[in-house]
Formats: structure tokens, C-alpha cells, sequence
């Protein structure tokens, strides 16, 4: 079992969070304490469409400051292709910053154009890690998903159309200054948003407690994630929209992104890229589907620590460690099955044996997040796992 001592422990947070229902009907105050008077505005399409209360953030943003330039976006899973198109409406805007709300995909999508608007040429030359030369302007993000993380994260993630990947552009610069939780903006969500960005944070929360790089410090955040997102997806499911529902989802969102980038991820995350990226499967509910599966594996080769979850979620079960650690898995299980998420690769199209190899072959792309599992997690796993989830149903 790892050594979790106090040496040698790195442990960044570098944005100002602001939560509470109602805080983004006055962003202008918050961007003009910042000296925010131009900004770059994106806004998720389908959410401005759907939710008048964005509507409302946007007519404060008009009236209370020097310029904004609005881009809807309407591309999920941005490409860098899309980045660079983008990138033309804000090229003679003279801003300070960039506003972003909507889910992961404009929120990332708002950290690329923040880069391009101070360094030249396109979005591809900064793939990467840390190629960006000039910092880019600052970054206030919004959520409209629970979700990514993305607004407390250095990631900003792209397809590659032509190398047929994602891979984002992830710099130090990245993290957003601001990012504000509203639970307000969840209003619009239907079941299979909360769905697959609640099962995203939960990948990303479940990786980072168990992977090599974990700290005693990030454990905390994973844990804390854990807890508010195992016990508020329940009650999405059970059909619960509270105010403290959708808030503690978004919490326990930016909660999973900071114990993700103070860790790492694992398999499901590796796993769910291929699956996004051929399949077109949205990224939360790609990882979901692998999330038992690597944990049943982790379980059976002697790795148990599962166990400190379930009893946030289960407190005085009466079971053993070695029990908790199997139901764990159902327990993860049942939780997508009750989201609605298939829990088989069939459920998302992969049908014949080359559809299987696509996932398979391109998935040791993401080499180092399979070496972050507790348990050594190479090709033979990795096809195991893959085809373990084809068979049956
Ligand atoms: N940067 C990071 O740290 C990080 C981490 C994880 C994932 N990601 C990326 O984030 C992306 C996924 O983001 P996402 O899951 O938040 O979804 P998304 O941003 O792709 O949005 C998905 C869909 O939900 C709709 N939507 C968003 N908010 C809504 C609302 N409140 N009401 C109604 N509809 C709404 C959008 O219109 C869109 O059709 C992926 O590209 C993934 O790779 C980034
Ligand atoms: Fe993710």
C-alpha cells in the first residue's frame, strides 16, 4: 500500500471559487473588482437557448461594463479546428479578460481563445504540455454542467480531426481566475447531462483517490467529492432538483477537478477518450461505462482501499474490508444504471471486432494515466476490460 507521509507533496489551487444561488446575476461587479470592463463573452448554445436566466447575466454584462463581445458556442467537444474559427470573432476585439459558461466544452473552448488572443498562429501549435509562450488573458469560468472541473483546472481539452485524438492544450497559464457555481444554470439540465458530467466528476474523483501520484491532501478533495457526488447523483436520479442538490453537485464537481489535478487520472479516463473520439460518445458517460470494471479488477488483484469510499456512502454497513471493496463496484454500477447509462460497450454502438480494436489500439495514447492505477494496468488489461464489457446483454 502507498506511503501517504507529508514528504515531498505538491498541491496547487489557483482560482478564486464564488458559490451560492443567485451570484452570477451580478457578474459585472465581480469582473469590474477585477478591472474587467472588456471581455470576451462564450455561452454555451443550446444553454442560452434553454435557460432565461443566462439571458438575464447577459443583459447585467451589456449594461454594466465598456464592451462584450459574445460567441455562442455550439460545438460539444470542441476541435482545434473549431478553436481557430472561434478564434476570428475576438481577433481586433481589445479585451481583458474571457467569460465562459456552459459545460466543459466552453469552458475549455474559452481557455484556448484566452491563449490565441496573445500568441500567434493556431490552436495546434500549443498542444501540449506548457507550449504556450505568452500568458493568456484571464479566465472567469462558469459552469452549466456538474461536471468537468474545468473551471478550477489547467486543461483545456480539443479533438484532433486529423491525428484522430484529444489532446489539449494544458499550461500552468490555464487556470481560471475565477469560477463562479450557480446552481441556477442547471435549471435547463435534463437527465442525461447531470448523467454524464456527475458520472466525469465521478471518474475523475474515484482515479484520483486510488491513483499512484495521490497525495494525503488530495485524498481529502477526492474523498469530499465522493461523498457529495455518490449521495446528490442518488437523489438526481430519484428525481430531486433542489437548490442544494444541483449546488453540492457542483461543488463536488470542481472538488473531483482539483483532486484530479493534484493526482492523476486512471484507466476509465484513458479509456473513455477512444470511445468519445470514434463513437462519438459524450465523454462523462464514456468513462462511466469502465468504471466498475477497473475497479472490480483493482479488487480482485488485492488492492482495497474502495473501502474508505463505501463507508462514506454506506456508514455502519457491518461489512468487511475485503466486502466493502466488491460491493463498491456494484454500488458504482447501480449508480449508472439508475442515471440511465448503459453499462455495456453495445449500449454505445461498439459492435464488431475492428470497432473493439479502434478502442483497444488507440488507447495506450494515454499511457501515463493507465500507470497512475494502483494495480500494473497495461494492453492485456486494457483488452480485457474492453472486451469483458462487450460481452453479455
Ligand atoms: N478541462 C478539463 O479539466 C476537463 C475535464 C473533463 C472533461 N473536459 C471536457 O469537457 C467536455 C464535456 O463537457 P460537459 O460534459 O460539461 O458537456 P458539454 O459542455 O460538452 O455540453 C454537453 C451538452 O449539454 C448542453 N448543456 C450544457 N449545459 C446545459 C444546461 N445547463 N442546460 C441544458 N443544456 C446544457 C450543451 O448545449 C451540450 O449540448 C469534453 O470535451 C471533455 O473532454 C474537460
Ligand atoms: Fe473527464
Amino acid at each position: 500500500m502507498k506511503d501517504f507521509s507529508n514528504e515531498n507533496i505538491r498541491f496547487v489551487m489557483k482560482t478564486e471559487m464564488l458559490v451560492g444561488d443567485g451570484i452570477t446575476k451580478d457578474l459585472s461587479k465581480h469582473l469590474k473588482a477585477n478591472s474587467w470592463g472588456k471581455v470576451g463573452l462564450v455561452i454555451d448554445k443550446g444553454l442560452f437557448e434553454k435557460n432565461q436566466y443566462v439571458v438575464k447575466i447577459l443583459e447585467d454584462l451589456k449594461s454594466n461594463l465598456a464592451e462584450v463581445v459574445l460567441f455562442l458556442n455550439d460545438m460539444p467537444e470542441p476541435t482545434y479546428e473549431y478553436l481557430d474559427t472561434a478564434a476570428k470573432t475576438f481577433r481586433d476585439a481589445d479585451l481583458d479578460c474571457f467569460v465562459a459558461i456552459g459545460g466543459g466544452s466552453t469552458m475549455d473552448l474559452s481557455k484556448g481563445l484566452a491563449v490565441l488572443k496573445t500568441n500567434k498562429g493556431k490552436g495546434l501549435e500549443y498542444r501540449g504540455f506548457n507550449k504556450v509562450k505568452n500568458i493568456p488573458l484571464p479566465v472567469v469560468a462558469i459552469p452549466s454542467t456538474a461536471g468537468t472541473g474545468s473551471e478550477v483546472t489547467p486543461f483545456a481539452v480539443f479533438i484532433d480531426e486529423v491525428e484522430k485524438w484529444k489532446f489539449g492544450i494544458n499550461t500552468e497559464y490555464n487556470y481560471p481566475r475565477l469560477g463562479l457555481y450557480d446552481q441556477r444554470l442547471l435549471d435547463s439540465c435534463p437527465l442525461k447531462i447531470f448523467s454524464s458530467a456527475g458520472m466525469d466528476a465521478m471518474t475523475h474523483t474515484l482515479e484520483s483517490f486510488v491513483a499512484r501520484n495521490a497525495t494525503h491532501i488530495s485524498r481529502i478533495f477526492s474523498r469530499e467529492a465522493f461523498k457529495l457526488l455518490f449521495l446528490n447523483l442518488k437523489k438526481v436520479s430519484e428525481g430531486d432538483r433542489s437548490k442544494e442538490t444541483k449546488l453540492n453537485l457542483l461543488i463536488g464537481s470542481g472538488l473531483a477537478g482539483i483532486a484530479l489535478m493534484n493526482s492523476g487520472a486512471g484507466p476509465a479516463g484513458a479509456l473513455s477518450y477512444p470511445l468519445g473520439v470514434y463513437f462519438n460518445v459524450p465523454h462523462g458517460l464514456a468513462g462511466s461505462v469502465f468504471l466498475p470494471e477497473v475497479i472490480r479488477f483493482n479488487v480482485q488483484n488485492g488492492y482495497n482501499e474502495y473501502e474508505q469510499l463505501y463507508d462514506l456512502a454506506f456508514p455502519d454497513s457491518g461489512l468487511s474490508i475485503q466486502e466493502k471493496s466488491i460491493k463498491f463496484a456494484e454500488a458504482i454500477e447501480t449508480l449508472s444504471r439508475e442515471l440511465g447509462i448503459p453499462t455495456n460497450l453495445k449500449g454505445f454502438g461498439v459492435q464488431s471486432e475492428a470497432d473493439l480494436r479502434l478502442i483497444i489500439d488507440n488507447s495506450m495514447q494515454l499511457k501515463a494515466a493507465f500507470e497512475q492505477n494502483p494495480i500494473p494496468f497495461g494492453l492485456k488489461e486494457i483488452e480485457n476490460t474492453v472486451r469483458s464489457l462487450h460481452g453479455g446483454e
